[in-house]
């Protein structure tokens, strides 16, 4: 059987690197090229240090294109990756999208160019097998508790909020319902601010501080008692890997736009 041609947009930054190693260890699956704009002309050996893998790096999504790969990985930065992943598409190549901070607007033009070239996206706010299960069991609680409120923390660098985790989780909890709010946000005394963003029917706060790396608390509360779900990231950019891997393998049997990586996963 051929092997999976993939392209890794972001493949020297540091999800992309842990990632591109991945798939040079995976078998089955072919690093057709990398992209960076710093380290175009390179290759990843070079620059990342896989041992034997001359993939070219390319400067553009363009020029990486031109490799013709099946499935195209980006995980670049929020104000390019729209570009990059309707670039691919028209490409023909199925997506992964690991990138944070594509909006809701961003996704629905996705979803219809991907259902016009009869091509699957798979956008997967979080890799890490601990966050689908968080993702599944804040589902179940929002069945049977109706009061929920989302908080992301991450360092004082991250520029986009919330974080993808966390604006993933929103967009599934809407599926379920909206949070109850009871008292509604037009009528708040004091600062509206404070009591975060509302996306999608839910409440989310975003902390940006130096010490935290990624993590995501939803707090279910009843009267007289509470449900704390917390996902807590390190700092390797391992546990991201083998999601990724698995959203490489599956996102060809999938056509238009499915978020979440327990769309290819059995529960
Ligand atoms: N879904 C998940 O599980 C998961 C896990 C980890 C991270 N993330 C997300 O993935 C994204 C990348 O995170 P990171 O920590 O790996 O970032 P990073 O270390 O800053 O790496 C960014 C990569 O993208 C490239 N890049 C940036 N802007 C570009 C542009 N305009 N054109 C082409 N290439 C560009 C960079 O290379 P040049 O600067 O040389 O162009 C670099 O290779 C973020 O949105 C992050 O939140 C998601």
């Amino acid at each position: 059987m051929n092997k999976l041609k993939i392209c890794v947009a972001g493949a020297t930054g540091w999800a992309g690197s842990a990632l591109s190693q991945g798939i040079a260890d995976a078998p089955g699956l072919d690093l057709v090229a990398g992209i960076s704009r710093s380290h175009a002309g390179k290759t990843l050996e070079e620059v990342i240090g896989i041992e034997g893998l001359a993939v070219p790096i390319f400067g553009t999504v363009e020029e990486a294109l031109e490799t013709n790969p099946d499935v195209f990985v980006e995980y670049t930065k929020p104000n390019v990756a729209k570009h990059h992943v309707l670039s691919a598409l028209k490409g023909g190549a199925h997506v992964v999208v690991g990138t944070s901070g594509l909006t809701n607007e961003d996704y629905e033009e996705i979803a219809g160019v991907a259902k016009e070239v009869n091509r699957g996206v798979l956008a997967v706010g979080n890799f890490a097998l601990t966050v689908v299960l968080l993702q599944k069991f804040a589902e179940i609680a929002a069945k049977y508790i109706p009061h929920w409120e989302l908080i992301d923390f991450a360092g004082a660098g991250k520029k986009d909020v919330p974080s993808g985790t966390g604006r993933e989780l929103a967009n599934r909890l809407a599926k379920v319902r909206e949070s109850q709010l009871d008292v509604p946000l037009d009528e708040i005394e004091g600062p509206k601010e404070t009591r975060g963003a509302r996306l999608q029917g839910t409440q989310v706060h975003s902390v940006r501080l130096p010490g935290y790396t990624i993590s995501l608390d939803a707090i279910f509360g009843m009267p007289g008692q509470k449900l704390i779900l917390r996902h807590e990231s390190g700092n390797s950019a391992e546990p991201y890997v083998d999601g990724a891997l698995l959203a490489i393998r599956e996102v060809g049997k999938l056509v238009g736009l499915h978020r979440g990586l327990d769309s290819v996963m059995e529960f």
